[in-house]
Protein backbone atom coordinates (compact mmCIF):
# COMPACT_ATOMS: atom_id res chain seq x y z
CA UNK A 1 0.00 0.00 0.00
CA UNK A 2 1.56 3.34 -1.13
CA UNK A 3 2.10 5.98 1.53
CA UNK A 4 -0.10 8.27 -0.38
CA UNK A 5 -3.65 5.86 0.23
CA UNK A 6 -3.47 6.97 4.08
CA UNK A 7 -5.42 9.92 2.96
CA UNK A 8 -8.75 7.91 1.52
CA UNK A 9 -8.46 4.90 4.25
CA UNK A 10 -6.50 4.46 7.48
CA UNK A 11 -5.97 8.00 7.55
CA UNK A 12 -9.70 8.90 7.52
CA UNK A 13 -11.82 8.79 11.02
CA UNK A 14 -14.99 7.85 9.54
CA UNK A 15 -13.34 4.93 7.34
CA UNK A 16 -12.01 3.77 10.46
CA UNK A 17 -14.85 4.14 12.40
CA UNK A 18 -16.70 2.17 9.46
CA UNK A 19 -14.04 -0.46 9.13
CA UNK A 20 -14.30 -1.08 13.07
CA UNK A 21 -17.69 -1.35 13.85
CA UNK A 22 -17.62 -4.55 11.44
CA UNK A 23 -15.91 -6.30 14.57
CA UNK A 24 -19.27 -7.43 16.01
CA UNK A 25 -20.43 -9.93 13.71
CA UNK A 26 -16.82 -11.08 12.74
CA UNK A 27 -16.43 -11.82 16.89
CA UNK A 28 -16.99 -15.64 17.42
CA UNK A 29 -13.91 -16.13 14.84
CA UNK A 30 -11.71 -12.76 15.56
CA UNK A 31 -11.85 -13.65 19.63
CA UNK A 32 -10.63 -16.53 19.18
CA UNK A 33 -7.71 -15.68 16.94
CA UNK A 34 -7.21 -12.79 19.38
CA UNK A 35 -7.32 -15.71 22.24
CA UNK A 36 -4.93 -17.69 20.14
CA UNK A 37 -2.13 -14.74 20.01
CA UNK A 38 -2.53 -14.17 23.86
CA UNK A 39 -2.01 -17.85 24.94
CA UNK A 40 1.05 -18.21 22.52
CA UNK A 41 3.43 -15.93 24.43
CA UNK A 42 5.69 -18.02 26.19
CA UNK A 43 6.62 -15.39 29.22
CA UNK A 44 5.12 -16.26 32.80
CA UNK A 45 1.68 -14.35 33.30
CA UNK A 46 3.10 -11.43 35.87
CA UNK A 47 6.23 -11.21 34.04
CA UNK A 48 7.11 -7.13 32.79
CA UNK A 49 7.34 -8.32 29.13
CA UNK A 50 7.86 -5.18 26.83
CA UNK A 51 6.05 -5.90 23.97
CA UNK A 52 5.51 -4.29 19.78
CA UNK A 53 2.08 -4.44 17.79
CA UNK A 54 3.43 -3.89 14.25
CA UNK A 55 0.52 -2.35 12.22
CA UNK A 56 -1.59 -1.66 15.28
CA UNK A 57 -3.97 0.74 14.26
CA UNK A 58 -5.16 2.02 17.40
CA UNK A 59 -3.72 -0.99 19.43
CA UNK A 60 -6.54 -3.60 20.11
CA UNK A 61 -4.50 -6.60 20.13
CA UNK A 62 -1.66 -5.12 22.39
CA UNK A 63 -4.27 -3.65 24.57
CA UNK A 64 -5.70 -7.31 24.98
CA UNK A 65 -2.47 -8.75 25.64
CA UNK A 66 -1.82 -6.11 28.54
CA UNK A 67 -5.03 -6.78 29.72
CA UNK A 68 -4.40 -9.97 29.99
CA UNK A 69 -0.75 -9.21 31.97
CA UNK A 70 -0.41 -6.62 34.81
CA UNK A 71 2.90 -6.02 34.41
CA UNK A 72 3.46 -5.43 30.17
CA UNK A 73 3.77 -2.39 28.51
CA UNK A 74 3.57 -2.14 24.53
CA UNK A 75 4.93 0.11 21.94
CA UNK A 76 2.20 0.36 19.29
CA UNK A 77 3.62 1.06 15.50
CA UNK A 78 0.96 1.83 12.61
CA UNK A 79 1.75 4.45 9.61
CA UNK A 80 -1.47 5.94 10.30
CA UNK A 81 -1.52 9.48 12.40
CA UNK A 82 -5.12 8.79 12.52
CA UNK A 83 -5.43 5.45 13.80
CA UNK A 84 -2.68 6.60 16.13
CA UNK A 85 -4.67 9.01 17.64
CA UNK A 86 -7.42 7.09 18.53
CA UNK A 87 -5.40 4.67 20.27
CA UNK A 88 -5.24 6.79 23.65
CA UNK A 89 -9.00 7.35 23.50
CA UNK A 90 -10.05 3.94 22.90
CA UNK A 91 -7.67 2.66 25.91
CA UNK A 92 -7.71 5.26 28.50
CA UNK A 93 -7.20 2.36 31.30
CA UNK A 94 -3.81 1.49 29.64
CA UNK A 95 -2.43 5.14 28.89
CA UNK A 96 0.50 4.73 30.88
CA UNK A 97 1.52 0.91 29.61
CA UNK A 98 0.94 1.79 25.55
CA UNK A 99 2.95 4.08 23.89
CA UNK A 100 1.88 4.93 20.11
CA UNK A 101 4.85 5.80 17.36
CA UNK A 102 4.39 6.14 13.80
CA UNK A 103 6.36 4.37 10.93
CA UNK A 104 5.77 2.73 8.03
CA UNK A 105 7.03 -0.70 7.06
CA UNK A 106 7.46 0.07 3.57
CA UNK A 107 10.90 0.82 4.77
CA UNK A 108 13.53 0.14 6.85
CA UNK A 109 13.47 3.79 8.30
CA UNK A 110 10.62 2.27 10.65
CA UNK A 111 12.78 0.88 12.92
CA UNK A 112 14.52 4.59 13.80
CA UNK A 113 10.79 4.83 15.63
CA UNK A 114 10.95 2.47 18.20
CA UNK A 115 14.01 2.33 20.31
CA UNK A 116 15.32 -1.12 22.36
CA UNK A 117 14.52 -5.58 22.03
CA UNK A 118 10.86 -7.03 22.14
CA UNK A 119 10.00 -9.81 24.66
CA UNK A 120 7.07 -10.55 21.88
CA UNK A 121 6.68 -8.90 18.62
CA UNK A 122 2.68 -9.32 17.62
CA UNK A 123 0.44 -7.88 14.83
CA UNK A 124 -3.00 -8.88 13.56
CA UNK A 125 -4.33 -8.20 10.13
CA UNK A 126 -1.42 -5.47 9.05
CA UNK A 127 1.20 -7.58 7.44
CA UNK A 128 -0.98 -9.18 4.41
CA UNK A 129 -0.37 -5.26 3.02
CA UNK A 130 3.25 -6.45 1.87
CA UNK A 131 3.09 -9.58 0.16
CA UNK A 132 4.37 -7.64 -3.16
CA UNK A 133 8.23 -8.11 -3.88
CA UNK A 134 7.97 -10.51 -0.63
CA UNK A 135 8.03 -7.61 1.43
CA UNK A 136 6.98 -9.62 4.32
CA UNK A 137 10.14 -11.88 4.02
CA UNK A 138 12.30 -8.99 4.81
CA UNK A 139 10.24 -7.35 7.49
CA UNK A 140 10.81 -10.94 8.98
CA UNK A 141 14.26 -10.41 9.06
CA UNK A 142 13.93 -6.95 10.88
CA UNK A 143 11.41 -7.99 13.45
CA UNK A 144 13.53 -11.40 14.58
CA UNK A 145 16.55 -8.94 15.70
CA UNK A 146 13.84 -7.00 17.64
CA UNK A 147 12.98 -10.12 19.20
CA UNK A 148 14.86 -10.93 22.72
CA UNK A 149 15.91 -15.02 22.83
CA UNK A 150 13.17 -16.57 24.57
CA UNK A 151 11.19 -14.54 22.79
CA UNK A 152 8.19 -14.78 19.99
CA UNK A 153 6.63 -13.22 16.71
CA UNK A 154 2.57 -14.19 16.49
CA UNK A 155 1.04 -13.18 13.72
CA UNK A 156 -2.82 -12.83 13.40
CA UNK A 157 -3.84 -12.35 10.17
CA UNK A 158 -5.58 -13.56 6.61
CA UNK A 159 -3.65 -15.64 3.97
CA UNK A 160 -4.88 -17.45 0.82
CA UNK A 161 -6.48 -20.66 0.07
CA UNK A 162 -4.03 -22.82 -2.31
CA UNK A 163 -6.56 -23.29 -5.34
CA UNK A 164 -9.48 -21.43 -6.54
CA UNK A 165 -12.18 -24.11 -5.18
CA UNK A 166 -10.98 -24.50 -2.00
CA UNK A 167 -11.43 -20.35 -1.83
CA UNK A 168 -14.74 -20.68 -2.71
CA UNK A 169 -15.37 -23.60 0.00
CA UNK A 170 -13.79 -22.08 2.68
CA UNK A 171 -15.55 -18.68 1.84
CA UNK A 172 -18.90 -21.02 2.10
CA UNK A 173 -17.70 -22.15 5.21
CA UNK A 174 -17.21 -19.00 6.83
CA UNK A 175 -20.13 -17.27 6.05
CA UNK A 176 -22.74 -20.23 6.80
CA UNK A 177 -20.80 -20.09 10.21
CA UNK A 178 -20.76 -16.12 10.85
CA UNK A 179 -24.79 -16.60 9.49
CA UNK A 180 -25.72 -18.96 12.36
CA UNK A 181 -23.93 -16.60 14.91
CA UNK A 182 -25.65 -13.39 13.46
CA UNK A 183 -28.87 -15.37 13.55
CA UNK A 184 -28.39 -16.81 17.29
CA UNK A 185 -27.32 -13.22 18.82
CA UNK A 186 -30.06 -11.55 17.13
CA UNK A 187 -32.34 -13.98 18.92
CA UNK A 188 -33.38 -15.14 15.12
CA UNK A 189 -33.88 -11.19 13.61
CA UNK A 190 -31.15 -10.68 11.57
CA UNK A 191 -28.67 -12.51 9.97
CA UNK A 192 -25.04 -12.37 7.95
CA UNK A 193 -26.52 -10.56 4.83
CA UNK A 194 -28.08 -7.58 6.96
CA UNK A 195 -25.35 -7.62 9.39
CA UNK A 196 -23.46 -7.03 6.30
CA UNK A 197 -25.80 -4.74 4.89
CA UNK A 198 -25.56 -2.26 7.72
CA UNK A 199 -22.04 -1.83 7.58
CA UNK A 200 -20.56 -0.92 4.28
CA UNK A 201 -17.86 -2.09 2.54
CA UNK A 202 -14.28 -0.31 3.49
CA UNK A 203 -12.21 -1.70 0.74
CA UNK A 204 -8.91 -0.54 0.89
CA UNK A 205 -7.29 -1.99 -1.82
CA UNK A 206 -5.97 -5.08 -2.72
CA UNK A 207 -5.34 -7.44 0.69
CA UNK A 208 -1.90 -9.25 -0.36
CA UNK A 209 -2.38 -12.60 1.63
CA UNK A 210 0.32 -15.06 1.52
CA UNK A 211 0.61 -18.58 1.24
CA UNK A 212 1.08 -19.83 4.23
CA UNK A 213 3.43 -22.89 3.75
CA UNK A 214 5.81 -19.85 2.02
CA UNK A 215 5.29 -17.52 5.27
CA UNK A 216 6.43 -19.98 7.40
CA UNK A 217 9.52 -20.85 5.45
CA UNK A 218 10.20 -17.24 5.49
CA UNK A 219 10.05 -17.30 8.95
CA UNK A 220 12.49 -20.04 9.39
CA UNK A 221 14.51 -18.59 6.92
CA UNK A 222 14.64 -15.13 9.36
CA UNK A 223 15.92 -17.30 12.14
CA UNK A 224 12.80 -18.02 13.75
CA UNK A 225 12.59 -21.47 15.57
CA UNK A 226 9.35 -23.92 16.45
CA UNK A 227 7.73 -22.01 13.94
CA UNK A 228 4.00 -22.86 13.06
CA UNK A 229 0.50 -22.36 12.06
CA UNK A 230 -0.86 -22.09 15.59
CA UNK A 231 -4.56 -22.03 14.46
CA UNK A 232 -6.64 -21.64 11.56
CA UNK A 233 -9.84 -21.21 10.47
CA UNK A 234 -10.43 -21.34 6.64
CA UNK A 235 -8.15 -18.50 5.57
CA UNK A 236 -7.64 -16.50 9.52
CA UNK A 237 -4.61 -17.53 10.59
CA UNK A 238 -2.46 -17.08 13.82
CA UNK A 239 1.17 -17.84 13.17
CA UNK A 240 4.75 -17.11 14.29
CA UNK A 241 7.90 -18.77 15.54
CA UNK A 242 10.23 -18.25 18.81
CA UNK A 243 13.82 -16.97 19.35
CA UNK A 244 15.96 -19.55 20.96
C1 LIG B 1 -6.86 -3.83 9.24
S1 LIG B 1 -5.98 -2.60 10.15
C2 LIG B 1 -5.49 -3.54 11.58
C3 LIG B 1 -5.20 -2.70 12.78
C4 LIG B 1 -4.95 -3.48 14.06
N1 LIG B 1 -3.77 -4.32 13.96
C5 LIG B 1 -6.15 -4.30 14.44
O1 LIG B 1 -6.13 -5.53 14.25
O2 LIG B 1 -7.12 -3.73 14.90
C6 LIG B 1 -4.48 -2.47 9.21
C7 LIG B 1 -3.49 -1.50 9.81
O3 LIG B 1 -2.28 -1.57 9.07
C8 LIG B 1 -1.75 -0.28 9.02
N2 LIG B 1 -0.78 -0.20 7.94
C9 LIG B 1 -1.04 -0.33 6.61
N3 LIG B 1 0.10 -0.13 5.92
C10 LIG B 1 1.08 0.14 6.84
C11 LIG B 1 2.47 0.46 6.75
N4 LIG B 1 3.07 0.60 5.57
N5 LIG B 1 3.17 0.62 7.88
C12 LIG B 1 2.57 0.52 9.09
N6 LIG B 1 1.26 0.26 9.24
C13 LIG B 1 0.53 0.08 8.13
C14 LIG B 1 -2.97 0.60 8.83
O4 LIG B 1 -2.73 1.96 9.16
C15 LIG B 1 -3.96 -0.04 9.77
O5 LIG B 1 -3.91 0.51 11.06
Amino acid sequence: MADTDWQTTWGDKDFIENWASKGSWQAPIRDVQTAMVLRMIPQPIDAPIRLLDVGAGYGALAAAVLRDRPNATAVCLDASAAMLKLGPEKNPDLKDRMTFVQGSLESPDWLKAVNGTFDAVISSRALHHFTENQGRRDIFKELFNLVRAGGCFVNADNVCASTKSLTEHYRNARDEYLDRYVRAASGGRSNLAEAKAATPSSYHGPHNNGILEEELAWLREAGFVDVDCFWKFTTTVVYGGFKS
